[in-house]
């Protein structure tokens, strides 16, 4: 299912998303503050595989822009719990010439729309690695609050950094509004 925004388009991932996949994922800049997953060298064959191997408990989505139809990054829900309604997001806009722009926070709000209107969660939490500050900053516009810090957590670079964990309930008034209104 497509979700349109105002300035982007989610999409489900397609075959011919993995060599652009495979080539935003080649600037450390991207990946810096992805987890191991993106810091190995990402070669075609895995992103080929990741997008023909659907997950039951996620969903994914490719981010279009708009304004070009340029495919522009990658986000989805994972661990859906029904159970607990509640489920993670993550997000990976590419390349850098494409921050900065609203792409990132629309994505979030769109996708944590989605899980609370289609998929009934209550709850959408993240991680974000000490220092990723846009990636903070876009969260908190989409409504997401500090949910608190694990320290010296994940390895990278030969350190061992802090990571945040942020939540935003069914309830913030970001969604509420907009829920109520359509019924869900
Ligand atoms: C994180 C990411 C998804 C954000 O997407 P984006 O399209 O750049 O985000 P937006 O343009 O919607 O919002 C960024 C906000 O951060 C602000 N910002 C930018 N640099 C900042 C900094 N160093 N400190 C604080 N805020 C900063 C921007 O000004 C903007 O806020 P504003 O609209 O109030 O001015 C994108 O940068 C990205 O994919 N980065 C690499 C991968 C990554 O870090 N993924 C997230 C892992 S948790």
């Amino acid at each position: 299912m497509d979700i349109t925004g105002r300035l982007v388009r989610l999409r489900p991932v397609r075959p011919d998303d993995a060599p652009r996949m495979v080539e935003s994922l080649a600037d450390p800049r991207v990946v810096y503050h992805l987890a191991h997953w993106a810091l190995l060298p990402y070669s075609l064959e895995q992103a080929q595989q990741w997008v023909a191997n659907d997950q039951p408990d996620a969903l994914r989505w490719a981010i279009e822009c708009l304004a070009d139809g340029e495919y522009v990054g990658g986000t989805g829900l994972h661990n859906i719990s029904h159970f607990n309604r509640h489920c993670g997001f993550g997000i990976w806009i590419g390349p850098p010439e494409r921050w900065g722009r609203g792409y990132g926070t629309e994505t979030c709000k769109l996708a944590v729309e989605y899980a609370f209107r289609h998929l009934a969660m209550e709850k959408v939490s993240l991680f974000v690695f000490s220092g990723n500050d846009r990636a903070r900053r876009s969260y908190e516009k989409a409504g997401f609050v500090s949910e608190g810090v694990m320290r010296r957590e994940f390895w990278r670079d030969g350190d061992l950094v802090d990571v945040e964990t942020m939540a935003v309930f069914r309830d913030n008034p970001v969604y509420a509004e907009r829920i109520a209104i359509s019924g869900a």
